[in-house]
C-alpha cells in the first residue's frame, strides 16, 4: 500500500463555539487544536498532508512548512471540504480524512485504522466508536446483516429517524478511502438533507450503492475520538489531553506532585527528577533541568530552568534561569531575563533583559533592567537600575556601574537597606 495522503477538514465556522477566533485554532495545551491531527498525521507517515482552510487563511500563519493548504471557498458541507481538496489526491493511494476538530486521535488510531483498512475489502472503512451520549454525531446504520449501510446526521432534526437516534454507535469523522473511489463519487453528493449541505458520509451511500462494500472499524477508545463542537467539548478534551501529557513525563522520571493542579503544554521538555509542586503552569517551549524544583505556583512561558535551580512561586516569561540559580518566591522574570549559573533572584524581584553573572544574588524588592550584574555581585534591597531613553549598550553599561555600587555599599555591614541608585545621565 502507498503511503496515504491524510486531508485534515479545517474549513468549517464552528458556529458552536461562539468565537471570533475559528474553532480549529482554539488551542488545546498549547498548540492550536488542528495541529494535533496534523501531527499525528505526520507521525503515522503520512505521504502527504492536505489541510483545507477557510477563505480567510486563517491557518497559513500555523501550519509547519510539509504541510499543502487548499481553501474551501464556501462552508458548504464537509463533502464540500473534500471536493476542495481533490487537486492534490492521488488516485493510487489511500486517502485517510480527519477533522480538525477531533484533536486526540493519535498516529497509532490512524494506523489501526489503514491496517482495518488493508486487511478489508471496503472502498472506505470508517472510524466509529460507541458512545453513553451520542448526541449530535452522525449514527452509523446497519443493516439486517450487521454490514455499515449508512451514517445519519443528527445535528439539524429531519435527517435522522426516531429509531436511528437510539443508535449509539457514532462516526468519528475519520475515514479511510481508496482515492480513486472517493474521486468517482464527490461530483454526485448533493445537499438535499436538513442543512442544506454536502455531507461526507453522503460519499459511503454512494459508494454502497455502486456496489461497493463499506466498512467501521470500531474503536474501543472513545476518549481518542471526541469531537470539539463547543467550549465546553474543548474543556473535556483538554482534560484528557492534560492527563496524558503529564503521564508521560511522569513515566520518563518527572515528579509531579499533584496532576490535578498542574498544566503542562505539549511542547514543554522537563528531564529526569525535576519536581513540579502544585499550581504550577508551564507553558509554550519552556524547558526544565533535571532535578530542578518548579513551584508550588509558579508559571513559565516560553523559559529555560537549568538543571538543580529552585522557582518558587514566581512567573517566567521568555526568561532563562541557570543551572543551581534560586528564584523567587515571588519574582517575576520578563524577556531576556538571565540568571547564571547560581544567581538568584529573591522575593519581590522584577528582571527584565538583564544579564545576571554567575552566583550574583539580587535577594529583595528590585527591579533590575537592561543591566549587565557582574559575578559573584550582591545587590542591596531595593536597587533599581533601569535607563529607558538610552540606547541598549549604553544602557548594560551605566547599569553595571549602579550594580557594582550597590554591591559595595551592601558589602558594608551597616548596610541593612540601600536606596535607588539614580543612573549617570547621558
Ligand atoms: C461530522 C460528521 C458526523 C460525525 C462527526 C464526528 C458530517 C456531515 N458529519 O459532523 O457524521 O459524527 O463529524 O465528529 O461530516 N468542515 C469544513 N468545511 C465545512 C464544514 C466542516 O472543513 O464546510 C470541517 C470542520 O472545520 C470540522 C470538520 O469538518 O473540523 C467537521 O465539521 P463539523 O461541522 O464539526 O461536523 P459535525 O457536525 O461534527
Ligand atoms: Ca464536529
Amino acid at each position: 500500500m502507498s503511503a496515504p495522503t491524510v486531508v485534515i477538514l479545517a474549513a468549517g465556522q464552528g458556529t458552536r463555539m461562539r468565537s471570533e477566533v475559528p474553532k480549529v485554532l482554539h488551542e488545546l495545551c498549547g498548540l492550536p487544536m488542528c495541529l494535533w491531527p496534523v501531527r499525528a498525521a505526520l507521525r503515522a507517515g503520512a505521504g502527504r498532508v492536505v489541510v483545507v482552510d477557510s477563505p480567510a487563511r486563517a491557518l497559513a500563519e500555523v501550519m509547519p512548512q510539509e504541510v499543502e493548504l487548499v481553501v474551501q471557498p464556501q462552508a458548504n458541507g464537509t463533502g464540500g471540504a473534500v471536493i476542495a481538496a481533490a487537486d492534490a489526491i492521488d488516485p493510487g493511494a489511500p486517502v485517510v480524512v480527519l477533522s480538525g476538530d477531533v484533536p486526540l486521535v493519535s498516529a497509532e488510531a490512524i494506523a489501526e485504522l489503514l491496517a482495518a483498512y488493508a486487511a478489508g475489502s471496503a472502498a472506505a472503512t470508517m472510524a466509529s466508536t460507541v458512545l453513553a451520549d451520542p448526541s449530535g454525531y452522525g449514527r452509523v446504520v446497519r443493516d439486517a446483516q450487521g454490514a455499515v449501510a449508512k451514517v445519519v446526521e443528527t445535528k439539524a432534526p429531519g435527517d435522522a429517524s426516531a429509531a436511528e437516534l437510539e443508535i449509539r454507535e457514532v462516526n468519528t469523522g475519520i475515514y479511510v478511502f481508496d482515492g480513486a473511489a472517493l474521486l468517482g463519487v464527490l461530483p454526485r453528493l448533493t445537499a438535499d438533507n436538513a442543512q442544506g449541505e454536502y455531507y461526507l458520509p453522503q460519499a459511503l451511500d454512494l459508494l454502497r450503492a455502486d456496489g461497493a462494500q463499506i466498512a467501521a472499524h470500531i474503536v474501543d477508545d472513545p476518549a481518542l475520538v471526541l469531537g470539539v463542537n463547543d467550549r465546553v467539548a474543548l474543556a473535556e478534551v483538554r482534560v484528557l489531553a492534560q492527563r496524558a501529557i503529564l503521564e508521560r513525563h511522569m513515566r520518563a522520571g518527572v515528579g509531579i506532585v499533584d496532576p490535578a493542579s498542574t498544566w503542562i503544554d505539549v511542547d514543554v521538555e522537563i528531564a529526569r527528577d525535576a519536581r513540579i509542586e502544585p499550581g504550577c503552569s508551564l507553558r509554550g517551549a519552556t524547558a526544565i533541568g533535571a532535578g530542578a524544583t518548579v513551584g508550588p505556583h509558579t508559571t513559565a512561558i516560553d523559559s529555560r530552568i537549568g538543571a538543580g535551580a529552585s522557582v518558587r512561586i514566581s512567573w517566567l516569561e521568555g526568561a532563562e534561569v541557570g543551572e543551581r540559580a534560586n528564584v523567587g518566591p515571588f519574582a517575576y522574570l520578563r524577556p531576556g531575563a538571565l540568571l547564571r549559573e547560581g544567581a538568584k533572584a529573591g522575593t519581590f524581584v522584577e528582571v527584565k533583559n538583564s544579564d545576571i553573572g554567575a552566583g550574583a544574588k539580587i535577594p529583595h524588592l528590585s527591579y533590575i533592567g537592561d543591566a549587565d550584574v557582574g559575578a559573584g555581585s550582591n545587590l542591596g534591597a531595593g536597587t533599581i537600575t533601569a535607563n529607558y531613553e538610552a540606547a541598549p549598550s549604553t544602557a548594560r553599561r551605566s547599569a553595571r556601574a549602579c550594580a557594582v555600587a550597590s554591591t559595595l555599599r551592601s558589602s558594608r555591614p551597616s548596610a541593612l537597606a540601600t536606596t535607588p541608585t539614580p543612573l549617570p545621565a547621558r
